[in-house]
This record gives C-alpha cells, structure tokens and sequence, in this order.
C-alpha cells in the first residue's frame, strides 16, 4: 500500500509542474487541467488527509487556518470561470500563488510532523483512504 504522504507530494509536485508549464508555454488549455487536480486534491485532503491530521496533531487552530486557504482557492477557482484574456491571467497568478503558499506551508507544518508522528501503518491507511477518495472524483 503506497504511504500517503508521497501520494500528497506527488500532487503537489504535479500542480508545481502545470504552473511552471503554463508560465513557458502560456497554453490555456492548463488552466482547466490545474483546475481540475487542484479540485480533486482538496477533495482529497478534505476527506483523507486532514481528518487524520488533525486527530494525529492535534488540532489547536490549525484546522480552522486550513480550512480557511482551501476555501480562498476554492472562492478564487470560481472567479477563474467567469473572466477571459489578461484578467483570465491575473486571476490564475493569484490562484497560483495561494497554490504555492499554501502547498510549502503544508509540507513544512504539517507533512513533515505528520510524517514524524504516524507509524507506517497509519500511513498506509491514509494512502488506501487517498486512493478511494480519489477513485469516487
Ligand atoms: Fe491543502
Ligand atoms: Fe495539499
């Protein structure tokens, strides 16, 4: 069973590299499909992720700030579908940047303590949840 915090990074190393794709070759075509993995990645944490998370962690307020930058690249997906040429850019740097923020500030608080504090069996849990929560999208 694969461990579920590689399935998390390899995401995110996936939406890096469509971002960087899209700053080189400005196809507009990888505007939906960042949509697309970026919506299917938040439906992923929100059911696999973050519930683990929190129960393992410790929640303090963390899962209310999470919720929070989820919830601004969800607000900012939306605003992506209603405008077209240069504002259509400038929308899709702003998600960017929420995107990238919010993936380094995840990998630092919370993978890597996560990674520190789950045994391997809870991690392969978490990669099975990963895995359905992703076959139901
Ligand atoms: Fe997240
Ligand atoms: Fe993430």
């Amino acid at each position: 069973m694969p461990n579920g915090i590689d399935l998390i990074l390899a995401d995110h190393q996936t939406v890096r590299g469509m971002f960087d794709q899209f700053d080189a070759s400005h196809d507009a075509g990888l505007i939906r499909q960042v949509i697309d993995v970026l919506k299917a990645h938040d439906d992923v944490e929100q059911a696999a992720l973050y519930p683990m998370v929190w129960t393992i962690l410790g929640d303090g307020n963390l899962s209310q700030r999470y919720e929070i930058a989820h919830s601004r690249m969800r607000t900012q997906i939306d605003l992506i579908s209603t405008v077209t040429g240069p504002p259509l850019i400038d929308a899709f740097r702003a998600l960017r940047e929420l995107a990238i923020d919010h993936m380094a500030e995840e990998e630092r608080d919370v993978l890597s303590v996560l990674s520190e504090r789950a045994n391997t069996q809870q991690l392969e849990v978490l990669g099975a949840r990963i895995l359905r929560a992703n076959s139901r999208g």
